[in-house]
C-alpha cells in the first residue's frame, strides 16, 4: 500500500498533488489544431445539441458542487438555462424534462445509486443524457446517451479532490463546446477561454507550492469547533465544498454561505474569534463582486471574526481586514474555482491529520454509495 501512495503518507495527499495532472489530462486531446473544441466522443448529433433548450445537472456530494460551478459557466457562455439538482431530490420531484433537455450527470465512481436513478428517470422522460464520469465502463456512463470522461486517474481517498477539479474542467469543456456549436454574439470566445484554461494546471501547481502557511493554520486550529466559509458566484460552491471537506475529514461543524446572504442570517453566528474563510473573487469579476465581498470581510471582522482570506495575487484591498491572506495566481473569474478550492482541501486534510484522524477513510462514509 505504501508504494501505491507514491511516497505520500495518505492517498488524499497524493491525489491533491496530482491535481495539475488531473486537469491537464482532462483537457488533453479535446481541441483541434485551430484550438476549436472537438468532442466527437459525445456521439450525439450536433443538431440535437444545438436544439437543447435547458440543461439539468444531477449529482451528489462534491460532484454536485462541481455542477454548481458549471451552472455559472455554462449559462454565461451559452445563455442556456442550467439547473443543478441533487440526484435524489430530482428523481422524486416532478422534474420538467423533455427531449430538448440535456441532463448532465456528474459522478466520479459512475456507480452512485442516487445519480443512476436520476439518469434513468431522465432518460425515461426523453431527455438527452450525458455522463461526466471518472470511471471507464461504469454503470452511469453505460446507462447514458453519451459520456465525457474526466481523466483524473483512480481516486482512492473517500473525500474527493482531484476528481472534483477534473469534473469542473470537463463541464467547462462541455459548456464551451455548446457555445461553439451555437455560435451567437453573446458567447465569449471559446478559444480564448480554452487558452486560459490550458494555463490553469501550472497555476494549480503554483498554489500547491504555497501551502506551508495553510498547513500551519490547520495545525493551530485543531481544537476549533466551527468554521464558516463564504463565497459569491463561482466562489459560492467553493465555499460549500470547503465546508464539506472539513465535515468529512475533520468532523468539524462547518457551513458554507453565499456571501450576499450573510446579512440575512448567518452574520448572527459571528462572535469574537469565529474563524471564517472567505473566497474573494478576482478584482476583474463583473458586477463589482470583488468590492462587495471585501466589504463583507470588513463587516465580519468588525464583529470579531478571524478572517482567513483567499485572494488573488496583487489584490491588496483585502489586506486591512484579513488575519491571514492565502494567495492564488490570476485566472479569469469563471475559472477561479480550480485554484481557490485547493487551499481549502489542504486545510481540511491537515486539520484532520492534526486531530489524529484517518484522512483516507473518514468514519461513516463510503467512497461510492451504491444504495439509495
Ligand atoms: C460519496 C462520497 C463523496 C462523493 C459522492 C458522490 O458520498 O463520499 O465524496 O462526492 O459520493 O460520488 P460520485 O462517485 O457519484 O462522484
Amino acid at each position: 500500500a505504501a508504494a501505491e501512495k507514491g511516497g505520500y503518507p495518505t492517498f488524499m495527499e497524493k491525489e491533491i498533488e496530482e491535481q495539475p495532472r488531473a486537469v491537464a489530462d482532462t483537457l488533453l486531446g479535446r481541441t483541434d489544431a485551430e484550438g476549436n473544441l472537438s468532442l466527437d466522443e459525445l456521439r450525439i448529433p450536433e443538431e440535437k445539441l444545438r436544439a437543447v433548450e435547458r440543461v439539468t445537472i444531477v449529482a451528489c456530494g462534491t460532484a454536485a458542487y462541481a455542477g454548481t460551478v458549471a451552472k455559472y459557466a455554462i449559462e454565461h457562455w451559452t445563455r442556456i438555462p442550467v439547473e443543478v439538482a441533487l440526484a435524489h431530490e430530482f428523481r422524486y420531484s416532478d422534474p420538467i424534462v423533455d427531449e430538448r433537455t440535456l441532463v448532465v450527470s456528474i459522478s466520479q465512481s459512475g456507480e452512485t445509486m442516487d445519480t443512476l436513478m436520476a439518469v434513468k428517470h431522465a432518460r425515461d422522460l426523453g431527455a438527452l443524457t450525458v455522463s461526466v464520469c471518472n470511471t471507464l465502463g461504469s454503470t452511469i456512463p453505460r446507462e447514458s446517451d453519451a459520456a465525457l470522461y474526466t481523466h483524473a486517474g483512480p481516486e482512492i481517498a473517500v473525500a474527493s479532490t482531484k476528481a472534483f477539479l477534473a469534473q469542473i474542467a470537463a463541464c467547462y469543456l462541455l459548456g464551451l463546446y455548446l457555445a461553439q456549436l451555437r455560435g451567437g454574439a453573446y458567447a465569449e470566445d471559446p478559444q480564448a477561454v480554452m487558452k486560459e484554461l490550458h494555463d490553469v494546471p501550472d497555476k494549480i501547481a503554483e498554489v500547491l507550492r504555497r501551502m506551508d502557511r495553510v498547513k500551519e493554520i490547520a495545525r493551530f486550529m485543531a481544537d476549533t469547533r466551527a468554521v464558516l466559509f463564504l463565497g459569491r458566484n463561482v466562489g459560492f460552491p467553493v465555499a460549500l465544498e470547503g465546508a464539506l471537506k472539513l465535515k468529512e475529514l475533520a468532523y468539524i461543524h462547518a457551513e458554507g454561505f453565499a456571501a450576499g446572504e450573510l446579512k440575512h442570517g448567518p452574520i448572527a453566528l459571528i462572535e469574537p474569534g469565529q474563524p471564517v474563510f472567505i473566497v474573494v473573487p478576482g478584482p476583474d469579476t463583473p458586477h463589482e463582486l470583488h468590492r462587495k465581498v471585501v466589504s463583507n470581510i470588513q463587516e465580519i471582522r468588525a464583529r470579531g471574526a478571524r478572517t482567513i482570506v483567499i485572494a488573488q495575487d496583487g489584490d491588496t484591498d483585502v489586506e486591512p481586514y484579513a488575519d491571514e491572506v492565502i494567495r492564488v495566481p490570476h485566472t479569469m473569474p469563471l475559472l477561479q474555482p480550480l485554484l481557490t478550492v485547493v487551499p481549502l482541501q489542504v486545510f481540511a486534510l491537515h486539520l484532520s491529520t492534526a486531530k489524529g484522524l484517518d484522512v483516507d477513510q473518514p468514519r461513516n462514509l463510503a467512497k461510492s454509495v451504491t444504495v439509495e
